[in-house]
């Protein structure tokens, strides 16, 4: 005899029979939660009572004016900045309190920014150089001829990754710029995360650029979950599959491009930048 099993709206509104099952449910689709996150600098708020759900797998863009307090919420996540209010679920584990090293050993990691790249080394030697920070200080444990060999090898693959294989022996300063952002993607990879924070990763880029990033962040987003910040509405209609609107520190729209697009207060929000429709932000 099996027993039937209910609809899943059924499911989400039972609510005190099944909360246990419900909450482990919810931690494997979603793999981040924040729950009335808030932050306040000696009382403006730049982060206001936000609650995001980014689903397992996906590419969830933040959008926003400037000033919005997308960088803030990102700094919260990562535990540069100590939230004034709210939680942090990651995983289904309260987060909230625990230090930056925990939190990116727990896989949370941001790049562009503590995955920066020395510029007077070989591209390949910046990968490795990533891959040992990952390893830790265990001066004994690689050291060992088949670590570094491993190491090596890991640090190839990283580069056919991210298309930089023709570029292992040049030295980094003379990258184009592009391909400087591929290798920090390489090096951010290089700490194995299951949740990338990319913020505004094709700024600056001409097109071409552009498309190359926005390409490899797709490929590089298969078997993890990125949350990126970008104000390229292309780059974000081309790969996000969610998008979140924040505004003045809080969220006024949350759903799939095409519907955060038509939303009168998205598109008024955008009025009040420099651009005249959200298309058109740059
Ligand atoms: N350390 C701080 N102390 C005081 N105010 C801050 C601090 N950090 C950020 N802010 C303020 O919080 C607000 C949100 O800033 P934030 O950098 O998060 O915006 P953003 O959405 O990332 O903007 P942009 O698109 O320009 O990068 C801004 O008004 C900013 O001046
Ligand atoms: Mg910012």
């Amino acid at each position: 005899m099996q027993a039937p099993s209910a609809p899943a709206h059924v499911a989400f509104s039972a609510r005190e029979p099944k909360i246990n099952q419900l909450e482990s449910n919810l931690s494997e689709e979603f793999i981040l939660e924040t729950r009335g996150l808030t932050k306040e600098f000696k009382g403006f708020v730049a982060v206001n009572s936000v609650d995001l759900k980014v689903q397992r797998g996906h590419i969830h863009a933040l959008i926003g004016p400037n000033g919005a307090g997308k960088t803030t919420f990102f700094n919260l996540l990562t535990k540069f900045l100590t939230p004034t209010r709210g939680s942090i679920v990651f995983n289904g584990n309260d987060i909230t309190t625990e230090k930056p090293a925990q939190t990116a050993r727990r896989g949370i990691v941001r790049s562009f920014q503590i995955s920066a790249v020395f510029p007077h080394m070989t591209v390949l030697e910046n990968v490795r150089a990533a891959l040992q920070r990952n390893l830790g200080t265990s001066f004994h444990f690689w050291k060992a001829e088949d670590t570094l060999f491993h190491l090596h090898e890991r640090a190839r693959a990283l580069l056919a990754e991210v298309d930089l294989s023709n570029f292992a022996d040049e030295l980094t300063v003379n990258l184009p710029y592009g391909r400087k952002r591929a290798l920090e993607l390489a090096t951010t990879l290089a700490l194995e995360p299951e949740l990338m924070l990319l913020d505004e990763p094709t700024q600056g880029m001409g097109h071409e650029d552009v498309d190359r990033v926005t390409q490899l962040i797709k490929k590089v987003s298969v078997g993890r979950t990125i949350l990126m910040v970008e104000h390229n509405m292309n780059v974000v209609s081309s790969i996000a599959n969610r998008i979140t609107v924040l505004q003045r520190g809080a969220i006024i729209a949350d759903g799939p491009y095409a519907e955060v697009s038509q939303n009168p207060q998205v598109i008024e929000a955008y009025m009040g930048t420099a651009n005249t429709e959200l298309q058109g932000a740059h």
